[in-house]
């Protein structure tokens, strides 16, 4: 199955798609994962993109097509894929088009009240990306990642003033895509307001599990 999960910053995409990865067997591949780890290592694509990833802009087109490009035709996305957080605008969503075939397309919905109480208690591992929540969902040992021990910190676009951003370059040049979605008959709404346990059932029903 090719999924692509859509919705604001903050509705819980990573969190589910984590969950979904055990459901479907079928790789995650999120473009904000790759560039925070690209950041983290200081590589030539973390230096070039660090500065927009911080200010809550996005990264350019042509860089983000490019490397989900490359990313799909590695053979663990032959079986399928949860695409997380591409294509973020028309013009990636025209390019994915180009080179794969998009099963659904699932529109994670959560008002802004909620994205800023999720994304301002967010906190991070640095070393396998795993999400964690100061009131949801907190590690058992204070900063340290229950699954691999690496450091849990919180991301430098999780400041309000960046989370404001973001929501504002979501609804201009991100939501038109729930349009796009829908009129080609692929888009599935769900909830993702509840617990992560409703929302992960509210998820399989949407994709037809
Ligand atoms: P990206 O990492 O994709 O950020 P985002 O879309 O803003 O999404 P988030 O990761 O913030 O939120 P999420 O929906 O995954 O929520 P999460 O599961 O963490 O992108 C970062 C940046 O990279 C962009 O701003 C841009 O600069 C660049 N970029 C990435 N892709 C790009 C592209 N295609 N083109 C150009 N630039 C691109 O959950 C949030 C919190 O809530 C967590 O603490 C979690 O524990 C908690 N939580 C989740 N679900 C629940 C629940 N049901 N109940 C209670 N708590 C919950």
């Amino acid at each position: 199955m090719n999924l692509i999960f859509l919705g604001p910053p903050g509705a819980g995409k990573g969190t589910i798609a984590a969950k979904a990865v055990e459901i479907l067997g079928i790789p995650h591949i999120s473009t904000g994962l790759i560039f925070r780890e690209a950041m983290n290592a200081g590589s030539t694509l973390g230096l070039k993109v660090k500065a927009i990833v911080e200010s809550g802009a996005l990264v350019d087109d042509a860089t983000t097509i490019e490397l989900v490009k490359e990313r799909l035709a590695k053979s663990d996305a032959a079986k399928g894929f949860i695409l997380d957080g591409f294509p973020r605008t028309l013009a990636q969503a025209e390019a994915l088009g180009q080179f794969s075939k998009i099963d659904k397309a699932v529109n994670f919905d959560l008002p802004d009240s909620k994205v800023l109480m999720r994304l301002g208690g967010r906190r991070v591992c640095r070393k396998c990306g795993h999400n964690f929540h100061i009131m949801y969902d907190k590690p058992k040992v204070d900063g340290v990642c229950d699954h691999c021990g690496g450091e849990v910190y919180t991301r430098d676009d999780d400041s309000s003033k960046v989370i404001t951003n973001r929501l504002l370059v979501y609804r201009e040049q991100t939501a038109p895509l729930i349009g796009f979605y829908r009129e080609k008959g692929l888009l599935a709404d769900v909830d993702a307001s509840p617990a992560v346990d409703e929302v992960v059932e509210n998820f399989k029903k949407s994709v037809g599990l």
